[in-house]
């Protein structure tokens, strides 16, 4: 990540406070001008929490979209942000597999077969029956490879390759993790730490849904009795110590498409034992809370807006977006000449992040046609007129307003109905971006 200093601070000290467990029922609101970087902060803080802490998503307009009430929707994500460390002591076999050897009847029908294990102390042969055959198939698993089997349940995990056998195959995915061989006894007894949601648990506790309905996605609103009895379970876990709360974080990108219900929902959940971290980014300024007909920072409501903490990002200065500009060509496999870069930048100061970044791919594909690796501000040219930037397109709009459909002819379009800033921003804009030329 590049430059936003403060707010990228500000989303640290957040992130420590989410290690330490400080966070119930806070929330963070991050605000700032479009493409100023809130999703790409949100995004890194996810990445940087590691994956025992849930961080869950969710666009605002999202809630209106399921097959469900608003509200459910937001239970449904704040108690998919909130993680159940369960403990539990198993008997396990873990080792690096030598050998699968797997014997079919002539049928297919019934297969056997023998997995060699081995640890740096010791080696053993397993027997395998169908089950485990399959299992075995299903996990990928090959020699070379370290692997944990759960005695009780059978379950086959894949931990990861062994280092001894790092050079075997170079055609290795990128997400291959390399592990030390075991050392000691095969079977080992081990307490192993599961994390799951709370969501994750209502959802195969609901008798009418099941676990399947984990993967189709579609999970239906849930009882709220059975909510509570599984509260009542997971906080008896916890005294017995066997499991851990680990509240995690909700980001809610867009937040100003929330509407009045689902402002109070947040503003009452906050408060609940069981919240996670609410993250809200939005780009309006003042503008209507949805719903109703009054107006207010961000479109949210004055008292929620009272309990977030705030954190502002800044449209970015001319070096930042040259880097950020940099950054993402090297990402896409682009390089551009130096002359290109300088014009690039120029064109995303003057219009937006987006576009700029956006004509990075069309810019290479121009360059590409005349058979050149780098892309030269004669390319960028190119595809700056093939594709226009929105205040060029509402020039354009302007320009052919009789020809178009449902046009409202001249002034209007500042007054958008939902009172967002956008058209009175982006005509003042026109002026400015029309006659830009790159030099
Ligand atoms: N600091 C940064 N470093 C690298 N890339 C960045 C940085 N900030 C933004 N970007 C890139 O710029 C683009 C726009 O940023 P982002 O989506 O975070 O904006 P936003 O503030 O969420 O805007 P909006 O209000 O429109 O949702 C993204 O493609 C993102 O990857
Ligand atoms: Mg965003």
């Amino acid at each position: 990540m590049i430059g936003q200093g403060p707010a990228r601070r500000a989303a640290g000290i957040i992130l420590k406070m989410v290690q330490e467990g400080k966070i119930a029922g806070r929330s963070i609101l991050m605000a700032g001008p479009p493409s100023s970087g809130k999703t790409a902060i949100a995004m890194g803080m996810a990445m940087t929490l590691g994956s025992d802490v849930p961080f869950v998503t969710l666009a605002g307009s999202e809630i209106y979209s399921l097959e469900m009430s608003k509200t459910e929707s937001l239970t449904q994500a704040f108690r998919r942000s909130i993680g159940v460390r369960i403990k539990e002591e198993t008997e396990l076999i873990e080792g690096e597999v030598v050998e699968i050897q797997v014997d079919r009847s002539v049928t297919g029908a019934t297969k056997t077969g023998r997995l060699t294990l081995k640890t740096t102390d010791m080696e053993t042969i397993y027997d395998l029956g169908t089950k485990m055959i399959d299992q075995l198939a299903k996990e990928k698993v090959l020699a070379g490879d370290v692997v944990q089997i759960d005695k009780t349940s059978g379950r086959i995990s894949k931990l990861g390759r062994s280092y001894g056998r790092a050079k075997d195959y170079d055609a290795l995915g990128a997400d291959t993790k390399f592990v030390q061989c075991p050392d000691g006894e095969l079977q080992t007894r081990k307490e192993v730490v599961h994390t799951v949601s709370l969501h994750e648990i209502d959802v195969i506790n609901s008798k009418t849904q099941g676990f399947l309905a984990l993967f189709a996605g579609d999970t239906g609103e849930i009882k709220p009795e059975l909510r509570e009895q599984i509260n009542a379970k997971v906080s008896e876990w916890r005294e017995e110590g066997k499991a851990e709360i680990v509240p995690g974080v909700l980001f809610i990108d867009e937040v100003h498409m929330l509407d009045i219900e689902c402002f109070s929902f947040l503003n009452r959940a906050l408060e609940s034992e069981l919240a996670p971290l609410v993250v809200m980014a939005s780009n309006r300024g003042i503008t209507q809370i949805r719903g109703t007909k009054y107006m207010s920072p961000h479109g949210i409501p004055l008292d929620l807006l009272d309990r977030v903490l705030i954190i502002s990002t800044k449209k970015y200065e001319l070096d930042d977006i040259k880097q950020i500009i940099r950054v993402r060509a090297q990402e896409e496999d682009v390089s551009f000449e130096d002359s290109a870069l300088d014009a690039l930048t120029h064109i995303g100061s003057h219009t937006s992040l987006r576009y700029a970044l956006n004509l990075i791919a069309p810019s290479n594909h121009v360059a590409k046609r005349r058979k050149a690796t780098e892309v030269s501000v004669q390319d960028l040219r190119l595809a700056y007129k093939y594709f226009t930037d929105v205040g060029r397109s509402l020039a354009f709009i302007e320009e052919q307003q009789d020809l178009l459909m449902f046009g409202e002819s001249g002034a209007s379009n500042s007054g958008n109905s939902a009172g967002q800033p956008m058209g009175s921003g982006y005509s003042a804009n026109v002026s400015e971006s029309a006659p830009m030329e790159i030099s």
